[in-house]
């Protein structure tokens, strides 16, 4: 399990916690007792670039998150100042023929999957490059926010592969067909404004001013019923690519539990007694 600090404002959460000791170096992971879970990939020397390993880390911490009750939502942030994340580790990859690559595939698409699946809401706070499978990773999360530093690339193909963990799929999805095909096809380094413009990111800021903006966003969600959110997430999540009809079934499903919850009521009574609702997750 993860460690709760008892610290209950988001942005004020105690000293980072080392996931587990063993894989301490790879990936750390701290919750406060807000529920605001701050997992920062840890391997600045290598620009955070996902090894086999960082990617097992990964996945492992996304199942617990995901089987929390406790977390509200999760950012997701890379070590030191260059990098959120440089995507696959090409120097373990330099060893490995073509047709032994497969598993490390595998375990970069599962722990992107993996946190693409997360039911809560998820922020990458991107503090510098994110390439390759680190834009996989942000596409996976439901809100970005970049430092004006920051820079996206989808760069396989000019390494002469193709982006393999769901960057031609998430990313038209998020900003449509033609600007995926200018990222994807030509490997287009774009800046955090452009990022912006594009709606891949929501506020950019100065590198010194992400955390207190990933807080100010976490603030935010801390005001809605948990409950309420990750069923919409469930609605957007798995009914865009349905068929209208079976779309709006599915949207209908995910109202009903809400309509039955206790945070439904709390809700409406907090209106009728002009006060701020207080949200239990029930
Ligand atoms: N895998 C393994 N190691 C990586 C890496 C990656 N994807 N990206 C960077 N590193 C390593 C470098 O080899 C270097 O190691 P060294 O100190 O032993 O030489 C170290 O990280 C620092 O890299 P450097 O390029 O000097 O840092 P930078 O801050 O100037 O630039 C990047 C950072 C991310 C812009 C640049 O490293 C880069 O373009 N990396 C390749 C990213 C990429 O194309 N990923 C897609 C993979 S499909």
């Amino acid at each position: 399990m993860i460690a709760d600090h008892g610290n209950p404002r988001p942005g004020h959460g105690s000293r980072l916690q080392c996931y587990d000791l063993t894989m301490s170096e790879l990936v750390c992971v701290d919750r406060d007792a807000a529920g605001i879970a701050r997992v920062t990939l840890n391997r600045p020397e290598a620009r955070n670039a996902l090894s086999r390993a960082t990617c097992e880390r990964l996945t492992a911490i996304a199942r617990d998150l995901e089987n929390d009750p406790g977390v509200r939502a999760v950012i997701i942030t890379g070590a030191g100042d260059r990098a959120f994340c440089a995507g696959a580790d090409l120097k373990e990859r330099r060893g490995v023929s073509a047709a032994e690559t497969a598993p490390y595939l595998a375990a970069i698409a599962g722990a992107i999957d993996a946190w693409a699946r997360l039911p809560r809401p998820t922020l990458a706070l991107v503090n510098g490059a994110a390439f390759g499978g680190g834009m996989e990773l942000c596409l996976a999360c439901d809100f970005r926010i970049a430092a004006a530093s920051a820079v996206f690339a989808l760069t396989e193909v000019r390494l002469g592969i193709m982006p393999g963990a769901g960057g031609t799929q998430r990313l038209p999805r998020l900003v449509g067909i033609a600007a995926a095909k200018e990222l994807i096809l030509l490997g287009r380094r774009i800046d955090a404004e452009r990022a912006r413009a594009m709606g891949l990111v929501m506020e950019v800021c100065a590198g010194n001013k992400l955390a207190a903006a990933g807080d100010n966003l976490m603030r935010e969600l801390l005001l809605c019923a948990p409950k309420s959110v990750a069923q919409a997430k469930r609605a957007i999540d798995d009914g865009f690519d349905l068929p209208l009809e079976d779309a709006l079934a599915l949207e209908r499903e995910c109202y009903n539990v809400t309509l039955f919850s206790a945070d439904r009521d709390e809700g409406l009574r907090a209106f009728a007694e002009k006060r701020p609702p207080q949200y239990t997750g029930r």
